[in-house]
């Protein structure tokens, strides 16, 4: 049977992975600063993660959501001691798309009102509300159509204020560093006036963080750089290394009900003890101080190269922005220097995300392949 083709396949097949390194089916070694796209957070194949993973699936993978699971509660007060958010309440899915379509279903309940509005070239999913709010005409067919979004430009206060006085928005959405769209990032005069102004209109402020939290910007969540109080936030991508989880923070104004919002795989001991692992690790190899330290590193050196016009994103949320396009780039960069690399709507820019354990070697490694795969291409023009 042929699978759905809807993925644009690189051929490359990896079989094993461990830490920021990839192996194929031939046995060659890739260095992953893509982490299958900003997922791998402590490294492919982490000893504890194994462990932790194998001993819960040898004791109990699953039980519904009808019974007690402690692990939900160890892992909700692990977020709570890493990311400092205090008082908020813990709900888990499986994914980002999810996790988001909860916070958007949340807000509406809260609120009684039904429209939403984002932000040009955000990206927030491919399910229902999540996808409507998701700036990709491609992506959104007429059954999620049906949803009421307004798109305004990042940094555009008096378009949310005058939105917002409407009185029908439910929820403003945004990434505090834009993932697929290509790393941009609203300024902290519009992220603080935002969150007031969603305060003043009972309105729901929900922060994005599946693909910048959890560690990746250089603090736990992106947010965090801004002085501001997200109704809800949202996670997914580096909470499990690639199993799949995803949540929601919840600020207790918004209060719970029974069979409000439900799932049946979200928070089962599996993802638990990998998520609560994915945490233990951060916290003992401190993956955060780790990450700033390696963005500055990165960041120093990109800066000596000349063909790079531009650097955007914080952490190890990196976009690079040549003055050409880097399809052909990112294509040497796998096939001939081994390199995973991610890209962006924005053609011109390489994104790189990699594992939060990545070294200052694998950085070395990375722009002598750059410099190279650039020099070889002048040569052939
Ligand atoms: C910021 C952001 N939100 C939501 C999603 C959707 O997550 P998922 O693919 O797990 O549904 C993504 C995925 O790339 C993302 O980057």
């Amino acid at each position: 049977m042929p699978l759905f083709d809807v993925y644009p396949l690189y051929n490359v097949t990896p079989v094993s992975g461990k830490d920021i390194l990839v192996y194929d089916n031939e046995g060659t070694e890739y260095l992953d600063l893509y982490g299958g796209h900003a997922v791998i957070s402590i490294g492919h194949a982490h000893p504890n993660y194994v462990e932790a993973i194998t001993n819960q699936v040898n004791t109990l993978g699953f039980y519904s959501n009808a019974i007690q699971n402690p692990l939900q509660k160890q892992l909700a007060d692990k977020i709570e001691a890493l990311s400092g958010c205090k008082d908020y309440e813990l709900f888990l899915c499986n994914s980002g798309a999810e996790a988001n379509e909860n916070a958007l279903k949340l807000a509406s309940f809260k609120t009684g009102k039904a429209r939403v509005i984002a932000f040009n070239n955000g990206f927030h999913g491919r399910t229902s509300a999540a996808v409507a709010a998701t700036d990709n005409a491609n992506i959104v067919a007429p059954i999620n159509a049906q949803q009421k979004v307004t798109f305004l430009e990042l940094n555009d206060v008096e378009g949310v204020k005058r939105e917002l006085e409407k009185g029908d928005v439910c929820a403003v959405i945004v990434e505090f560093i834009q993932g697929v769209g290509g790393l941009d990032q609203g300024t902290t005069a519009f992220f603080e006036q935002v969150d007031a102004l969603c305060k003043a209109n009972n309105t729901m402020f929900i922060a994005d963080e599946i693909q910048c939290g959890y560690g990746r910007s250089g603090k736990f969540f992106a947010f965090q750089y801004y002085n501001v109080t997200p109704d809800i936030i949202s996670m997914a991508k580096g909470m499990g290394n690639g199993f799949p989880i995803g949540g929601i923070l919840i600020h207790p104004d918004i209060e719970a009900k029974y069979g409000m919002l439900g799932t049946t795989f979200g928070g089962n001991h599996l993802a638990c003890a990998a998520g609560l692992a994915v945490l233990n690790t951060i916290e003992e190899e401190k993956l955060i101080e780790n990450t700033n330290t390696i963005s500055e590193y990165f960041i120093e050196k990109a800066k000596t190269i000349p063909q790079i016009k531009n650097i955007k994103g914080k952490g190890l949320m990196i976009g690079l922005e040549f003055d050409f396009e880097v399809g052909e780039l990112r294509k040497k960069l796998i096939y001939d220097e081994h390199i995973f690399t991610g890209g962006a709507s924005n053609k011109k820019l390489l994104r790189i995300l990699p594992p939060l354990t990545v070294k200052k070697e694998h950085v070395d490694q990375f722009f002598e392949a750059l410099k190279k795969v650039i020099t070889k291409n002048k040569e052939t023009v």
